[in-house]
């Protein structure tokens, strides 16, 4: 069995199967570029999250899907009836997941660089509850409140707990120092979050979480850092909770993921569910929920995208697999972070006599639209399916129309 084989995507007779389905099959009833979900790996990786909660915490557990990561339709509503949440952070986000069923009560809004006219549409939704993000927000908030007379608006705070973690120096989101030496923008510093909570109150307001996110694509080795993470969000809430503001709910973000590299170890979600459940039973809050907001985890690898190779090409020693979507358009995440590997294989013949050094390059123009770098592979034949695993979290969701290209057609299957 190969590393990145599930239930969704195996290997039968020497090609690949999607849910059980010849992926070249797929490729020629719906064309290529296509992308690929799959509700039953889905619902399977949502069960862990749900079973690990069940088994380690008294309290209930919010699983919050960070809608960002793919907010197709399709799985919004697979997820809204198996119980879960949003965390949504612009105004359309929050109109997808409410058209896709979610109440309001349901739904998180975690804004940055909020406007007036963000907070307007979110105050419109009542029981929504509306992430702050920075102390100098507040003014901004009460003037927009008082459009609203009457209203309870429900608030948390994000705070930034000082450290982040994440594949990426532009993904790291806590901590006051990207990797790369960003200033990183998010959340309210340590020293403010008391203040924060009390002026939110006195302007009206009805604060009832503390939230953190420290940023996306952990691996193995991260454990350890978001272990101290996690401490320091449990005695901030204790702070909190002292200074007179009892919690309804702690969320402790995202930013575990699916295995997008061999060699890279995976992150230990149950063990980090079991620590984060623990420390908050220890802790004696009055917390009645615990929130954990996955993005990448739900449908990373319950996503792949189908390229038909147009044809193979020889320049200076180097061979390209010639295929038909560019990077921008289907799969942006390694033209945009070097870091970010996708896993390439040929679904019409996952292994082959001659392997080559075969470089993935897009139909775009701009040298960076490869998918993969002299990856070891079967030397593809014109016609031959290739397919970008781990594509189901910000791909789609991070597509541009870039030379003017259209993004693919989804299936969900
Ligand atoms: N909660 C908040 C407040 C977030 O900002 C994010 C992601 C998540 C949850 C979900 O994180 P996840 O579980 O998916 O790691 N474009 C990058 C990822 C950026 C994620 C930013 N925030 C990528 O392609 O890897």
């Amino acid at each position: 069995m190969n590393w990145w084989e599930t239930e969704f995507v195996s290997v039968r007779g020497n090609r690949l199967q999607i849910a059980g389905r010849e992926a070249a099959e797929l490729a020629e009833l719906y064309g290529t570029p296509l992308y690929v979900y799959g509700k039953d790996r889905i619902l399977e990786l949502y069960a862990r999250l749900d079973d690990a909660f069940a088994q380690h915490s008294a309290l209930p557990a919010r699983i919050c899907y960070a809608m960002k990561a793919n907010p197709h339709r399709g799985i919004l509503r697979l997820l809204r009836k198996r119980g879960a949440w949003i965390d949504a952070v612009s105004p359309c986000e929050v109109e997808t997941a409410l058209k896709a069923g979610f109440p309001a009560e349901r739904i998180l809004f975690t804004g940055t660089s909020v406007s007036r006219a963000d907070l307007r549409s979110v105050f419109a939704v009542d029981g929504l509850t509306v992430n702050i993000d920075a102390a100098e927000q507040l003014d901004l908030m009460s003037e927009v409140k008082r459009e609203f007379p009457g209203q309870t608006i429900r608030v948390s705070v994000r705070w930034n707990p000082g450290i982040g973690r994440g594949f990426n120096a532009k993904a790291i989101t806590a901590g006051k120092r990207s990797s790369d030496g960003t200033p990183i923008k998010f959340g309210v510093e340590a020293k403010k979050v008391i203040d924060v909570f009390t002026r939110a109150r006195k302007l009206g307001f009805r604060p009832v979480g503390l939230h953190q996110h420290l940023g996306s694509g952990w691996v193995r080795e991260d454990f350890g850092k978001v272990q101290t993470a996690v401490d320091r969000m449990v005695r901030k809430a204790r702070e909190v909770e002292k200074a007179g503001f009892p919690l309804e709910f702690i969320d402790f973000g995202g930013g575990f993921g699916p295995r997008y590299l061999k060699s890279r170890g995976v992150f230990p979600v149950e063990d980090y569910i079991a620590y984060l459940s623990d420390a908050v039973a220890k802790a004696g809050l009055s917390a009645k929920a615990l929130a954990i907001e996955p993005g990448k985890y739900l449908v990373g690898d319950a996503g792949v995208l189908l390229l038909g190779v147009e044809y193979v090409k020889e320049s200076y020693g180097n061979i390209f697999a010639c295929v038909d979507g560019g990077t921008f358009n289907t799969v942006p995440r390694p033209a945009i972070y070097l870091s970010a590997h996708h896993e390439i294989v040929n679904a019409s013949r996952i292994d082959g006599e001659s392997q080559a050094r075969i470089t993935v390059a897009g139909n775009l123009c701009e040298t960076g639209d490869v998918f993969g770098r002299e990856r070891s592979m079967p030397l593809p034949r014109s016609g031959d399916i290739l397919a970008v695993l781990c594509a189901g979290a910000y791909c789609r969701s991070m597509a541009s129309n870039f030379n003017m290209r259209e993004i693919p057609r989804e299936i969900l299957v």
